[in-house]
């Protein structure tokens, strides 16, 4: 008792703010773990490692914390020190105290794309309700309940061979005899009865798709009797406090089985609070909702399942299971009926997922006879070339820096994030737009994309990405050994410091958008395609709609092809798992894709380090293969005067 008595009064009272979310932790834990306790919204990239710099949070009350560490000397400035600044994943608690995370630090509400393109589907969900009047029991009809039911099914529907769940079974009698025997029964697949309900509830079946992707969730509620989506709602993955990267997540599941139930638990969480309020939104019952489907990449496919995931991180990087598993929502946490169950789409590889096989689903190159290359962005990006013959695909590892991480001022696409930026090459002065037109206060993903193609046609950086130092402009400048060029000025902003864009930024994209293009140019090879042959381009993911596919082109991000061939399609891996929802046909399609796609290991092609440094110029070291780029590099004066080296 003594015992438990000093352990609680070790125990320290944290307060987050603005939330003001609280949390209470033994002394010598990190900020960053009292801020996951406490929910608060706390960015952490590299998953506390100390590495990434953005857990920055202010600490008025300097003596309730240790000494900064070695990171945070490298990390932070002395300014920035003595100004209260610390990382959160550094600073160890000593007292109870208030922290401040400044609004660079917070992940915020962000606008979060979730529309994806329409692919019509038929219309054939796996679950289904009718209503049947069934005759009462009498003397001469003593049948039981159970087969009073299943005979009426049987004579006025003709379904056969059912079987009812025991939970069913169990309030069998009272909702017959409650309802005067007039009843909706809901079956699964055709063969089981999942649902009694008094009276018709017919017009009453929804089912919930979810896009799992390591940075964000998006749910969507679907009417199953129209199969339209009648709700829709992002939310950021729950996870992310436990590192941004699924190599990150990955590490911390290998700790053991409670560390991975942790992270099945937080993301569960999360699926739930967006059922929730998309059901509240439109008056539905989460009872009423009978199944879900889900996609994502690999890890977070295991994740979510509770899949041991340690091998995906481990060189031939297997998965546990490829194709779709169907599963009791109530044996993941999942509060939809508890009688409804959870599709996961098959993958493909251990780097390529579900999220990948709903994206081939809803662009349809599966069955097209034209040649089809999709790109989905995120933090791991994925590309499949083909057409109904033959698919390839491949994961790239593109890292965060088009969501922002690892860019001096980047950040999501929140209130006050430049989204949008031009510049003119002769003044070399900046126009941006903001999300919201508010203040701005950083760079998201779509800027990031702008910010080196306008730098390159203003000859304010080469086709290396090298910024041209000799430029006469107030807007460059060098910090600390690094040169930077500023997007807005200190008074323009909302953060009270001059946005810029550094020349280790990017380097920071160009590595992101190399790993992208190195997997277009591999596939093009395997396949001995040119960029004449391909008939589509689909861009899907991180950015949404919000890309500038011209700009993207310029730097390189997919093969040169004319922009009418480029589309561009939001998140298509949630329009596959809508359809996964609603179409039989569709989920089956899933598995065939998924076993008809053959994977490509990036790390395995042979000319894969030098494909990585020529896709490292701006749009590629083979200026002939971007023909247009090369005439607008002209046109403007801004062509390399000397041959660019090429590795091979
Ligand atoms: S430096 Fe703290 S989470 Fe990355």
């Amino acid at each position: 008792m003594e015992r438990r008595c000093r352990k609680i009064s070790e125990l320290k009272d944290i307060v987050f703010q603005p939330e003001g979310r609280r949390a209470n932790v033994q002394a010598r834990v990190s900020i960053l773990k009292a801020a996951k306790l406490a929910g608060a919204d706390l960015i952490s990239i590299c998953g506390g490692k100390g590495s990434c710099g953005k857990c920055r949070v202010v600490v008025e009350e300097r003596e309730k914390v240790g000494p900064p560490t070695k990171a945070e000397e490298d990390l932070l400035t002395p300014d920035e020190l003595s100004a209260g600044y610390r990382l959160a994943c550094q600073a160890s608690i000593k007292g109870s105290l208030t922290v401040r995370i400044p609004e660079e630090s917070r992940t915020g509400k962000q606008r979060l794309q979730v529309e994806g393109i329409e692919s019509p589907v038929g219309l054939e969900p796996l679950v289904r309700k009718y209503f049947v009047q069934l005759p009462k029991p009498t003397l001469g009809d003593p049948r039981s309940d159970l087969d009073r039911l299943l005979e009426e099914l049987r004579k006025r529907y003709d379904i056969k061979n059912l079987k009812a769940e025991y939970s069913v079974v169990k309030t069998l009698p009272s909702v017959l005899r409650k309802a005067i025997w007039e009843v909706t029964v809901t079956i699964f697949n055709g063969d089981k009865i999942i649902d009694v309900e008094p009276g018709d509830t017919t017009d009453r079946i929804f089912g919930y798709a979810v896009d799992i992707g390591t940075t964000k969730l998006a749910g969507y509620l679907l009417d199953l009797n129209t199969g339209k989506v009648i709700a829709v709602e992002p939310l950021m993955n729950p996870q992310i406090p436990f590192g941004e990267d699924v190599i990150t997540r990955i590490t911390y599941a290998m700790k053991g089985s409670k560390a991975l139930m942790e992270l099945q638990t937080v993301v569960v969480d999360g699926i739930n609070r967006i059922l929730e309020d998309l059901c509240d939104r439109v008056d539905v019952d989460p009872g009423e909702v009978y199944e879900m489907t889900a996609v994502g990449n690999t890890a977070m496919h295991h994740l979510f399942l509770n899949i041991y995931p340690r091998y995906l991180a481990l060189s031939p990087f297997p998965p546990v299971v490829r194709e779709g598993v169907n599963v009791d929502a109530k044996e993941v946490g999942v509060k939809i009926n508890p009688n409804g169950s959870v599709y996961v789409l098959p993958v493909i590889a251990g780097f390529v997922g579900a999220d990948n096989v709903a994206v081939i689903l809803a662009t349809e190159i599966y069955k097209k006879d034209e040649l089809c290359m999709a790109l989905d962005i995120g933090t791991n990006t994925e590309v499949v070339l083909g057409n109904k013959e033959y698919m390839l695909a491949c994961s790239c590892a593109s890292g965060p820096a088009f969501e922002g991480a690892h860019i001096k001022h980047g950040m999501r696409a929140a209130s006050g994030a430049i989204e949008k930026v031009t510049m003119d090459p002769k003044s070399l002065e900046v126009k941006y737009k903001t999300v919201d037109d508010a203040k701005p206060c950083g760079i998201c993903g779509s800027a990031i994309v702008d910010i080196p193609a306008e730098l390159l046609k203003a000859g304010i950086i080469d086709v290396a990405g090298k910024i041209n130092r000799d430029l006469d402009s107030s807007r460059l400048r060098e910090k600390e050994g690094v040169l930077e060029f500023v997007l807005a000025w200190k008074e323009e902003s909302s953060i009270g410091q001059d946005i810029v864009i550094t020349q280790e930024d990017l380097r920071e994209i160009q590595l992101a958008k190399a790993a992208i293009h190195t997997g277009t140019v591999t596939l093009m090879k395997e396949a001995r395609v040119k960029e004449e042959d391909i008939d589509v381009v689909f861009i899907a993911g991180a950015f949404g709609s919000y890309i500038a596919p011209e700009n993207a082109r310029i730097i390189g991000m997919y093969p040169e092809v004319p922009l009418k061939k480029v589309n561009v399609v939001g998140n298509a891996a949630g329009t596959g798992a809508r359809m996964a929802l609603v179409s039989k046909t569709a989920r089956k399609n899933t598995e065939k894709i998924s076993k008809k796609v053959k994977y490509i290991e990036l790390a395995n092609e042979p000319n894969f380090k030098n494909e990585l440094m020529n896709s490292y110029y701006i749009p590629y070291a083979d200026l002939s293969r971007y023909p247009r780029t090369s005439r607008l590099l002209r046109r403007l004066g801004k062509y390399p005067k000397k041959p660019i080296p090429k590795f091979k």
